[in-house]
């Protein structure tokens, strides 16, 4: 899908030809003496439309205006998420008339919030799965214009929803793909050809590599199944290579059967989706590839997947972790924390300045937060700050979980240095508090993505997040990034 940004009045988006034109309605709307005031003056006079969010009123070849419909709709303060919500609507009401050209009006005082809330939400309200549809069809949507009333001031702020749109977009294709196609092999050739196409390092290592790294808690999970692990290492050089990078750790179980310690058959499907972690990782890199940001970042994957299987890991079995620690895993179905370890301390030969992994770790997350924000622990205050101020920025929020010492006290093994599970209660701090201990060389921060990835039901499939996040932080990290890792080094020296 293509999108442009224009400098249109609502006097020339009347004169546009497209087969809808979504003319945004905020509370400050303040009509002129063009067709298009006319018809949203007549129609708020006359009670049949108002500016709240959720109103919309339809029109069909109006008088003086070249598209084909027009489509008013409220969106109250004209804050993204109002926007968000009005352009999910548009978009939703027009997707089976085939409209193939779209034009959305935004307020005459919209911002780059706006811009990107509505670059963001028609990508994503637009996005048709096709891959294994035996007769695909498609998405309609082919060209979409968003109108403003000065495109210079919000230039940036498109390109990087462009930008940010796409790597949703290419997450949520690979999160939504079956778990016979989408195996780890296939996730390290799509990583293969990302690199390829938007001119990054990538390097893709097989068992052997691994087990030579010395990842022995990575192989213990990948030991049970037929499809071989992958261990995928991407690399983005936007600034001085003497900059240290920023780390992206996303989990990669491609299949979650639980293992031995196996799952229940009630949606076990939706357990393909638990590599969102490495989609995500994956997007962020590709929407990286295009923006272009003064920017290093690494992205590492470990992925596998976790079946029973006669050679599989067992309740109780002992492994050695790439740490050197030893882990007493009493539960494989928390198998994600265990590829996840390997990573993180794979991470320190990078010297980073931030480390962030991204799982669909525990379903205790989703009992405590729902679908709505991911989960976020994080080591360093700073660090927390950002990431939460770049999910409100991009509309893909999260919520900061503590890491009380105390939660750790259930992972305590007679026989290994640690237990991969805790109780029940307070699971998805214990998981973090488990993945804690291997990221004691640099600032961490953690994001459960279990009830945000993806969404079951009728609407079932993968959602993309948190690219949007991970995207959003990064660009806030240009610049910023230079001077602080080497200031702490001097100071650490005196
Ligand atoms: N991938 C799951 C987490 C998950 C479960 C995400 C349901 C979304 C929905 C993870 O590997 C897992 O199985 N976690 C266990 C941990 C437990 C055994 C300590 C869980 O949450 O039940
Ligand atoms: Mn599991
Ligand atoms: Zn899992």
């Amino acid at each position: 899908m293509d999108f442009d940004l224009k400098t249109l009045t609502l006097a020339g988006a009347a004169a546009e030809k497209c087969d809808a034109l979504v003319l945004l309605v905020a509370d400050a709307f303040k009509p002129g003496k063009d067709p298009l005031s006319r018809l949203a003056a007549d129609a708020l006079k006359a009670g049949d439309f108002e500016a709240k969010p959720g109103k919309m009123l339809q029109a069909y070849r109006t008088a003086g205006v070249a598209a084909t419909r027009v489509l008013l709709v409220g969106c109250g303060d004209g804050s993204g998420k109002r926007v968000q919500a009005a352009v999910q609507a548009a978009v939703g009401a027009i997707r089976s008339s085939g409209v193939k050209r779209m034009v959305v009006c935004l307020a005459a005082d919209a911002g780059d919030e706006a811009v990107r809330a509505a670059v963001a939400a028609t990508a994503e309200a637009s996005y048709v799965y096709v891959s294994t549809k035996s007769k695909p069809e498609g998405r309609a949507l082919q060209r979409v214009t968003i109108a403003v009333a000065d495109t210079q001031p919000r230039r940036a702020a498109f390109a990087a929803a462009k930008a940010a749109a796409n790597g949703i977009e290419f997450a949520r294709e690979l999160g939504n793909l079956p778990p016979n196609v989408a195996t780890p092999t296939r996730l390290g050739e799509e990583a293969k050809k990302l690199a390829k196409a938007q001119g990054l390092q990538c390097e893709v290592m097989g068992p052997k590599e691994i087990a030579k790294l010395g990842m022995g808690s990575f192989l213990a999970v990948a030991q049970g199944s037929e499809q071989p692990p992958r261990f995928i290492v991407l690399t983005y050089q936007g600034a001085a290579a003497s900059e240290a990078p920023l780390v992206l750790v996303g989990k990669g179980i491609t299949f979650d059967s639980g293992g031995i310690s196996i799952k229940p058959a009630a949606e076990m499907d939706e357990m393909k989706f638990d590599m969102g972690g490495a989609a995500s990782v994956l997007g962020t890199f590709r929407a990286l590839g295009e923006l272009k940001p003064a920017v290093n970042v690494v992205g590492l994957i470990p992925t596998c997947e976790n079946m029973p299987d006669g050679r599989a890991v067992k309740p109780g079995d002992i492994v050695t972790s790439l740490s050197g620690q030893t882990i007493e895993i009493l539960n494989t179905d928390a198998e994600g924390r265990l590829i996840l370890c390997d990573a993180l301390t794979y991470a320190e030969r990078f010297k980073p300045r931030a480390v962030i992994d991204i799982a669909t770790l525990t379903g205790a997350c989703v009992i405590a937060l729902g679908a709505v924000r991911s989960g976020l622990f994080a080591t360093d205050d700073a660090l927390a700050q950002a990431l939460l101020d770049a999910g409100d920025a991009a509309l893909d929020p999260c919520w900061r979980m503590p890491l009380d010492e105390e939660y750790a006290e259930g992972l305590k093994s007679n026989f290994a240095d640690v237990a991969n599970v805790a109780g029940r209660a307070g699971g998805a701090v214990n998981a973090a508090k488990f993945l804690q201990r291997f990221t004691g060389k640099y600032p961490w921060a953690h994001l459960d993505i279990a009830g945000t990835a993806w969404k079951g039901g009728a609407a079932k499939g993968s959602t993309g997040r948190p690219v949007g996040l991970l995207f959003e932080f990064l660009l806030g990290q240009v610049g910023s990034a230079a001077a602080k890792p080497k200031r702490q080094a001097a100071a650490k020296r005196k």
